[in-house]
């Protein structure tokens, strides 16, 4: 049995094919040590695995003439000799033969050149801000939540005392999810324009006493500009246990406020309205930029807004209570308050337009690595 340029093959015994392989392979060698131009590679490349006449072509004809006996170990003797043979073809056709065998021992590897570092990322400036203030309160006992970011009507609003149709609703208005129309008003879905709806998910589903933190992500129907983007991070706060009065409220929010911001900034608080807190207020800190002397940046009043809170509103807690008879408004009573992530981060980095948070602009972010 002989082909043309290929080592005779007698019979197909175990030691037979051990050695037509091997000279095979011996042959491939040879051949390709001594193709040094970029035409002698090219017709390595034709002879070896040529389509119609390569030499691989015609082992593998030897190949299908095998007994059924040998035809497994001429297979695979056969593939591993086509794995061997075909990427070096193709690296000398792709490469050259000078840079192929450079590739393969000429140059020495130099462990002492510096390594390639893979580039690590390093966390949003939104998303460290965002820990940090979940990070103080942890300290203070309370625990973390999350909750959808598409939300029914009922959470986002109902439950939370704003009435259907109510002017509150107005200031919080938000993309919708379309082609709801047959769902009860209550059951429709909408981007949630605040974290607050979560404060009801988790009393529903854990009865007093409860504190806990919830980041996340909300929407509203505002046009963007340098301090308004339509999504943006708020952290929720709720705190629920017998005997909860205002002046905790107070001295929680004035703690967390030094620890962010730094011992010296001072706090106050001001009547505002939330259909879901009663009092409710805004709270200011001394404007960090000036030490509250009045500058740009506090436009001259030396304090600048941060925050919404104000004592659970009794509604809150009855709209809870046919899952949780223990929040009754006349054994508990709470407080809640809602940050804005994006404005303390602005603040903190010295950002002057929120659109940059959400760009995704890598020349911005990598100053935060
Ligand atoms: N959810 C309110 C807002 O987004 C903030 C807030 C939270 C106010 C909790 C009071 C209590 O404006």
């Amino acid at each position: 049995m002989e082909t043309a340029n290929l080592p005779a093959l007698a019979e197909f015994s175990d030691a037979a094919l051990a050695a037509f392989f091997a000279e095979v392979r011996a042959m491939f060698d040879r051949e390709a040590a001594q193709a040094a131009t970029p035409a002698a590679t090219e017709a390595l490349r034709v002879r070896w695995v040529g389509r119609k006449q390569g030499l691989l072509q015609q082992v593998s004809e030897l190949v299908k003439r095998a007994p059924a006996e040998a035809r497994k170990d001429v297979g695979q003797r056969f593939n591993a000799l086509k794995r061997e043979i075909e990427p070096r073809c193709e690296e000398f056709a792709t490469a050259g033969p000078a840079h192929a065998s450079q590739k393969l021992s000429a140059v020495p590897l130099d462990v002492t050149l510096p390594g390639i570092r893979p580039a690590l990322g390093a966390e949003h400036p939104l998303i460290r801000t965002m820990n940090e203030i979940v990070g103080i309160f942890q300290r203070m006992g309370y625990s973390v939540g999350i909750g959808p970011e598409v939300e029914s009507d009922y959470y986002n609003f109902e439950a939370l005392n704003f009435p259907p149709n109510h002017p509150a609703r107005d200031t919080q208005d938000t993309l919708v999810v379309a082609g709801q129309e047959h769902r009860p008003a209550r059951d429709r879905l909408l981007l949630r324009t605040h974290t607050s709806p979560v404060q009801i998910r988790t009393m529903e589903s854990q009865p007093p006493p409860l504190r806990i933190v919830i980041p996340g992500k909300v929407h509203r129907n505002d046009a963007a500009d340098a301090t308004h983007s339509p999504v943006f991070h708020q952290v929720e706060g709720l705190c629920v246990d017998k005997n909860i009065t205002f002046s905790d409220l107070k001295g929680t929010l004035d703690h967390a406020m030094k620890e962010l911001f730094g011992s010296s900034v001072k706090t106050r608080f001001f009547p505002s309205f939330f259909p879901f807190t009663e009092p409710s207020a805004d709270v200011q800190i001394s404007c960090i930029f000036c030490g509250g002397r009045g500058c740009r940046k506090c436009k001259n009043s030396g304090w600048i807004e941060l925050l919404g809170c104000g004592m659970v509103h009794p509604a809150v807690f009855e709209a809870v209570r046919g899952r949780q008879p223990e929040y009754d408004p006349e054994n508990i009573s709470g407080f809640a308050f809602g940050m804005g992530v994006d404005r303390i981060a602005m603040m903190q980095h010295g950002i002057g337009d929120i659109g940059l948070l959400y760009s995704g602009d890598c020349r911005f972010l990598e100053s935060f690595v």
